[in-house]
């Protein structure tokens, strides 16, 4: 159950830590986005840690290299397990958070964005990108592996494509988790190319990130275990 990571997407430290009390032992980690980091800032990440718990802190650097390299450093220093970088920051950029993370103490797993799952071919074509969607997922996949990274954040739909070509090694991390026995669907929502959890690991995942199922469900727990359950009798990824 451990490659089970809960988004945090909730608007106070408050909210934020009294979920990870709920789900702790039961999930493998937490993912805390600039909406909730920006409101309560790199001591909740601290607080998460001192904990014990894995904390990806998903900000998506995308910024000049030393810059990115200094704010790997950083959310090392607080205690991130797992930072994110967009992999369109290119080759020197994917290189400068990867060393940087490597010359931690801590070492944080460095996983590049691919393509947000929001953009549409249109909106791709609006900042000069031309090729599919799955070309340009898997071209800044193969980036971001050759130039340190520990792999790649990608949409359910990509997942087998993605895993036949980078191989068994890069970490795949999954948001667009919905359904399946338990899975729940709660929140409204604006996923639209999922998986259920078990198709997800199937098709070579990592770690799977769930957000509103989970956190918006009235009984998180019982709704993390339910996901959980799906998981726990399918191989272990890398
Ligand atoms: O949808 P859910 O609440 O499970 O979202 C979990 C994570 O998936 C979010 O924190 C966000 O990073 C990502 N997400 C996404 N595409 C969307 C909605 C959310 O990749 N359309």
């Amino acid at each position: 159950m451990n490659q089970l990571l809960v988004a945090l997407d909730v608007d106070s430290r408050a909210h934020a830590l009294d979920l990870a009390d709920q789900l702790r032992g039961t999930v493998g980690g937490f993912k805390i986005g600039s909406r909730l980091f920006t409101r309560e800032g790199p001591s909740l990440v601290t607080a998460l840690a001192d904990r014990g718990d894995r904390v990806f802190l998903d900000l998506k650097f995308h910024d000049i290299p030393s810059v990115v390299g200094d704010a790997v450093r950083a959310a090392s220093q607080l205690g991130a397990w797992m930072v994110t970088v967009h992999g369109s920051g290119g080759q020197a950029m994917l290189r400068a958070a990867a060393n940087a993370a490597r010359e931690s103490e801590r070492v944080p797993l460095v996983v590049a964005v691919t393509v947000l799952t929001s953009m549409d071919p249109a909106e791709l074509a609006r900042i000069g990108v031309h090729r599919e969607i799955p070309e340009q997922v898997e071209a800044l996949a193969a980036l971001a592996t050759a130039s340190g990274c520990d792999g790649v954040v990608a949409s359910p739909r990509e997942v087998a494509r993605l895993r036949s070509t980078l191989g068994p090694a890069p970490i795949i991390v999954t948001p667009g988790i919905r359904g399946g026995p338990g899975g729940g669907m709660a929140g409204g929502d604006d996923q639209v190319r999922t998986l259920t959890a078990a198709d997800a690991l199937s098709a070579g995942s990592s770690y799977l990130v769930v957000g509103r199922p989970i956190i918006a469900a009235p009984e998180p727990l019982e709704a993390a275990r339910a996901i959980g359950a799906q998981m726990v009798s399918l191989p272990a990824q890398p």
